[in-house]
């Protein structure tokens, strides 16, 4: 099976084929959701909130990204990479991003790079895409500016706010972005900015009119420890529960002295077999 690439990406919007992008910060989930099929791998900042344990994206480092990005590559055989550009990475100039994402791709082995922002952003993925990275684009709700925004709100809601979201969609893409996020907006304007534009738009919380949806991996496997949930986020499995309830049992078993039991220990007369972890 071949490598999913940027042309691959830019190819279904052409047919008209709606596709998946899933977040994934390390080998093993990277292994499973390739294994699935999913065509698209964001190895996002949203690490920063659902593997570090930070309130927001805004503490995550370059070298956070490289580390978790490098694990996902090693995992992944076929899916197309992509890897955030994390805060304070890019925004000091073209060079900065230019140096930045070349990190993400020599030592993460990431195929592309994503970056937040609208129009001001356009000089840089220019700069990034004639230097030969592929750029994902990411306007509307970027979690990044979330001092900026006030919080994690909806964006584009006024006809001003909508049309700069709309005049920003149309310079990334001259700029040379091969794809772009749109997070946080509304349906009607989304489905229109997926209109207008050649290159595909991947939604997350901006209705169903996007070629095509992102989530992040933990919201889509129940893999969280409460909280309340954005409207936009379905989980299509309860792996929370599953965790706990299998935790609760090892221990169980373990203060009972069920566990180990024969079938999991090593007797003298058994044959001598390969020990290692996961498999
Ligand atoms: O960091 C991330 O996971 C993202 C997606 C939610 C688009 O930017």
């Amino acid at each position: 099976m071949s490598v999913t690439t940027v042309l691959d990406v830019q190819r279904y919007k052409a047919e008209g084929r709606r596709f998946a992008m899933l977040t994934a910060y390390d080998a093993t989930t990277a292994a499973l959701l390739d294994e699935a099929g999913i065509p698209i791998l964001l190895v996002g900042d949203s690490l920063g909130m659902v593997v570090l344990g930070y309130s927001t994206t805004v503490p995550v480092t370059l070298d956070d990204m490289v580390h978790h990005a490098a694990a996902v590559a090693r995992g992944s055989r076929t899916a197309l990479l992509v890897g955030d550009l994390p805060f304070g990475a890019y925004q000091e100039s073209p060079e900065q991003a230019l140096a930045s994402a070349a990190r993400l791709l020599k030592e993460g082995g990431m195929h592309a790079v994503k970056l937040e922002g609208g129009a001001h952003m356009a000089g840089t993925v220019r700069r990034l895409v004639e230097s030969g990275i592929p750029v994902m684009a990411h306007i509307g709700l970027t979690p990044q500016s979330v001092n900026t925004m006030g919080g994690f709100k909806v964006q584009g809601r006024t006809p001003q706010a909508a049309g700069d979201l709309f005049d920003s969609a149309r310079l990334l893409e001259a700029a040379g972005a091969f794809a772009i996020v749109l997070e946080g907006i509304p349906d009607d304007l989304a489905a229109r900015i997926t209109r207008a534009l050649a290159i595909p738009t991947i939604g997350i919380g901006a209705g169903s009119g996007c070629d095509g949806q992102v989530l992040v991996v933990n919201d889509l496997l129940g893999l969280s420890t409460g909280g309340r949930q954005p409207r936009f986020v379905k989980r299509y499995a309860e792996l929370g529960e599953q965790v706990m309830a299998a935790a609760r049992a090892f221990a169980a078993e373990v203060e009972s002295g069920a566990f180990p039991d024969a079938q999991h220990s090593y007797g003298a007369s058994k044959p001598p077999e390969e020990l290692r972890y996961g498999g």
